[in-house]
């Protein structure tokens, strides 16, 4: 590898974004969502995401750039603290670990975060991902689960359909 630079998702980019969500997530977990639906959320008229993809280049391949992560974002409102960016998705691949990409992808995120005055910046980890809860401490996070108690809770679409029809 020579180089590698991170750029916004162009609409061009869903196909490999989601081969990559799938290969981070374990094939067949994100089945449900579809191309069609991954490209209307994200460059639709009002898009529920912004992605930021990491790209290499490789000196010897055939395929020269490679998309070998990506950040996936929004923008939420917080009574408490107003607006705030929300990191819902940050994966680099294995074999390019290590080489500075991630800390230049929360750079820019950092960076988009303050030009839209958002007043702080959200994520979920799971909490036996170990490595990642240190990445983030070590960067300065805090963990308001613990400092705070928060709980993450979610009414399914089933449980929706029934408090709507109530
Ligand atoms: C978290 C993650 C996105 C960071 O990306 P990255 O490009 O490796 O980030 P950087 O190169 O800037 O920093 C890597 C850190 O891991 C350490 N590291 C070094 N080699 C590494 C390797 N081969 N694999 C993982 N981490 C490594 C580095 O020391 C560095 O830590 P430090 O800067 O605090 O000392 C990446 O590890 C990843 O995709 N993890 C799996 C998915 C995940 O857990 N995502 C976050 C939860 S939402």
């Amino acid at each position: 590898m020579s180089s590698f630079r991170v750029r916004p998702a162009e609409p061009q980019d869903c196909p490999t974004i989601l081969r990559l969500i799938k290969v981070r997530q374990g094939e067949g977990t994100v089945a449900l969502l579809l191309i069609s639906d991954f490209l209307q959320d994200g460059f639709g008229k009002h898009p529920f995401y912004y992605c930021l993809v990491a790209e290499v280049e490789k000196k010897k391949q055939s395929e020269r750039i490679c998309t070998v992560g990506y950040a996936m974002y929004n923008f939420n409102y917080d009574p408490r603290v107003g607006k705030l960016l929300y990191l819902k998705d940050f994966y680099i691949t294995e074999p390019y670990r290590g080489l500075g990409i991630g800390s230049e992808i929360l750079k820019i995120l950092s960076q988009t975060a303050l030009e839209t005055n958002c007043s702080c910046m959200h994520f979920l980890v799971f909490i036996r991902n170990q490595p990642s809860v240190e990445y983030y401490l070590r960067r300065g996070a805090s963990n308001l689960s613990t400092e705070e108690g928060w709980h993450l809770f979610r009414f399914s679409k089933e449980t929706l359909l029934r408090i709507a029809a109530e």
